[in-house]
């Protein structure tokens, strides 16, 4: 396929820069009808979580689209679901430039973006105009802003917009480049945003007519204690799904390099293990309650079913298509449809 000879020129660029090529070349790929060209058929091999069926288990992870300014040209490219955002009530422009990083000897990224987005109504406007060829889901926020204690008014006041548009919403409360975010994941906190969303949730389907399943995404940044915790308020609250999980703080694979200095969440290949863990360890508190899906570090086929053995349903990759491409895509979708096939 071409992305092994585009790699080095995208990576002669700064990271950003390069990000935003490669999503202009998509949506031209998809405009002209090449996008077979450049990336294998689409995998049809369908699982069903969270009452939704998905024409694959390989979803785009958050924040590689963050306006869903791309859904059309992301879903040709052969994902079961694409999520898009996070999306925040208002605009913002995240973090001062430079926010991204390659740690390219280990395949990993560091990234501090800040919820750099065009806020919730032009994510709308844009989901509207697109085809939506498959299962999408938006992730939302809180605007940097708005102080901790008033986080729910962000995710509901995002919650009310997006409803009608989304397959899911994913509830992301584990960015570490918004402070204090994580916060929302520890006890009386994690309860109180909870039961706001659910309640808002119900009012939402019976308005609408359509029930949206919500999906909690945590970090990896978890000790045993706190997983047990979340997992008891996500059944508790009767929360749809879990996406673990985002990116880790902790610099402990990257050690020596000359960016692991650089503050932000590290993701890629640094990141697989550690996030296989939290599944591993989520799944058994969870006891099947709800649907896993399994974030982190999946680079080649084998880390996909490693997250499906671990507990996850479906999984979601976002460093991974960097560093391999799009033939990432179908390969994993391929492996676990394999691995499902021989009945494990
Ligand atoms: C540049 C960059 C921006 C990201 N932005 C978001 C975001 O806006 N919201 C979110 O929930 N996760 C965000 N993430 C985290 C990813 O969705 C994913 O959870 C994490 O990168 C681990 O997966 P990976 O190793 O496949 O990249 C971002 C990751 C990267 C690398």
């Amino acid at each position: 396929m071409l992305y092994p000879l585009l790699r080095p020129l995208l990576f002669r660029l700064d990271p950003e820069k390069a990000h935003e090529l490669t999503l202009r070349s998509l949506d031209l790929a998809h405009h002209c009808h090449l996008m077979r060209l450049a990336v294998p058929a689409p995998v049809i091999a369908p699982v069903t979580a969270m009452g939704i069926t998905f024409a694959n288990a390989v979803g785009l992870a958050a924040g590689l689209d963050k306006n869903g300014a791309h859904i059309d040209a992301l879903f040709d490219m052969g994902f079961g679901f694409v999520e898009i955002g996070t999306v925040t009530p208002l605009p913002q422009p995240g973090n001062d430039k430079p926010r991204m990083f390659r740690v390219v000897e280990q395949q990993g990224i560091i990234n501090r973006m800040g919820f750099n987005n065009l806020g919730v109504d032009a994510l709308v406007a844009n989901v509207r105009h697109s085809k939506r060829a498959g299962i999408l889901g938006i992730n939302i926020g809180k605007n940097a802003v708005t102080p901790i204690e008033r986080a729910a008014d962000d995710y509901l006041a995002a919650m009310d917009k997006v409803y009608p548009l989304a397959d899911y919403i994913a509830v992301n409360i584990s960015s570490p480049n918004t402070k204090n975010l994580r916060q929302l994941q520890q006890g009386d906190e994690l309860s109180a945003l909870l039961l706001a969303l659910k309640t808002r949730q119900q009012a939402l389907a019976d308005q609408h007519g359509r029930y949206v399943p919500l999906a909690v995404k945590i970090a990896p940044d978890l000790d045993a204690a706190q997983i047990a915790d979340i997992a008891r308020l996500l059944i508790a609250h009767r929360i749809d799904g879990v996406i673990a999980g985002n990116t880790t703080l902790s610099r402990d694979a990257i050690a020596g390099h000359r960016h692991a200095a650089e503050a932000g969440g590290l993701s890629g290949a640094p990141l697989t293990d550690k996030a296989t863990a939290l599944i591993r360890a989520l799944a058994v508190e969870l006891d099947g309650a709800l649907p896993i899906i399994g974030v982190g570090g999946i680079l080649c086929g084998r880390d996909a079913t490693d997250k499906i053995a671990a507990g996850a349903t479906l999984v979601q990759l976002y460093s991974g298509l960097v560093y391999r491409g799009p033939a990432l895509i179908a390969e994993i979708a391929r492996a676990i449809a394999q691995r499902a096939a021989n009945g494990n």
